[in-house]
């Protein structure tokens, strides 16, 4: 059977962009896969979050899983902090990765640009933990989003050349997935191109129905179309990327057509995505409010998948210490 691994840092609620680009994908792999999904709690210590706070965005983002359709009978969920075995893979997969490809990998030179105060080691090694989160299992799967591609190939990298300096065949080399066709981007709509925590765009799980309204209503648009069949600019493509996610064919042919003929109105464009996104999270919300207040049951969740994911843990981190030569006396 395949396993599956995938997690999601805990800095703040879900947006579209986790859903569709990793949870969905994942939702469904549970059904036929032996699938770990965790809250990379641990990656979110690089940007130093009040320690005040920490416990309740874990909290909060476990409901929201649950709540999306994690099923705990299915897959192991569980907290990344709960799992000494992955800091120990990541100190020894450390010493086969290389400052020089740390420093090139694309999420670091950004974090670099963007908080020049802040580089931390932690940063510089981002892709070794997240490695290490996956090799634990020896996952052949990861469900991410397109933006996670590099992470996934330096994941690819670190357990061939692991594999190579041994001279075993070990880890697996793990393939990011989404279901059916290339990894998503879910695209912001305020004209930028991904839609995220750090870029304040986000729609999210636990939004209003009001509330997405009001940021669908207020999507960057132009005046539309002049011209029949013209090319679309990026910001209405971008909503057309979104109807294409949450609506049916049908109405995506709906509204392609009213722009190649220039008849389309923006406003009723809109207004049909904020139902369809409603449609989608609704339902979800609706069950993180009864979730959420709900200790004991998240307790037993996050204390079960973290049974299930350590049992696994242990034995990679038992071979690997076998394969590096490390005993005990
Ligand atoms: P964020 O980008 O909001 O900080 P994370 O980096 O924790 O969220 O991402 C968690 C998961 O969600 C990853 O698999 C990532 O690829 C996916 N993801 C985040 N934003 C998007 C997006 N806009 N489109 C597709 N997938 C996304
Ligand atoms: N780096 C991922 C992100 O920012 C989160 C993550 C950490 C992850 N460890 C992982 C995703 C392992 C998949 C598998 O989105």
């Amino acid at each position: 059977m395949e396993t599956v691994v995938s997690g999601i840092r805990s800095t703040g609620n879900l947006h579209l962009g986790n859903y569709f680009g990793a949870l969905r994908n994942f939702i469904k792999m549970q059904e036929s896969a032996n699938c770990y999904f965790f809250i990379a709690d641990y990656h979110s210590l690089t940007t130093h979050p009040d320690p005040a706070a920490l416990h309740g965005n874990v909290r909060s983002i476990l409901a929201e899983y649950l709540a999306a359709g994690l099923d705990p009978e299915k897959s192991a969920i569980f907290i990344q902090s709960d799992m000494p075995q992955v800091a120990e893979l990541y100190l020894l997969l450390n010493m086969h990765a290389y400052i020089g490809e740390l420093e090139r990998t694309a999420s670091f030179k950004e974090k670099m640009r963007k908080h020049a105060d802040n580089v931390n080691a932690g940063l510089l090694t981002y892709p070794t933990l997240m490695a290490a989160d996956i090799l634990i299992h020896r996952a052949d799967k990861v469900p991410v989003g397109k933006d996670q591609e590099q992470h996934l190939e330096m994941t690819r990298k670190f357990a061939r050349r692991f594999n190579t300096k041994y001279g075993v065949n070990y880890f697996p080399e793990p393939e990011p997935y989404n279901f059916g066709s290339d990894l998503v981007k879910v695209p912001g709509l305020d004209g930028s191109g991904k839609m995220g925590k750090s870029e304040g765009n986000g729609i999210y799980l636990a939004d209003s129905d009001t509330d997405i309204r009001k940021k669908v209503m207020r999507a960057v648009t132009d005046s539309g179309p002049t011209e029949p069949n013209s090319e679309m600019p990026e910001t209405i493509r971008n909503i057309f990327t979104l109807l294409e996610i949450v609506s049916s064919p049908d109405t995506v042919a709906y509204f392609r057509e009213r722009y190649a003929d220039c008849s389309i109105r923006y406003g009723d464009l809109k207004k049909q995505l904020a139902e369809d996104i409603i449609a989608t999270v609704a339902p979800i919300r609706e069950r993180i409010v009864a979730i959420q207040n709900d200790d004991v049951y998240l307790s037993q969740v996050a204390r079960r998948g973290a049974e299930r994911a350590q049992e696994s843990a242990r034995k990679t981190i038992a071979e690997v210490r076998e394969i590096m030569g490390i005993k005990r006396f």
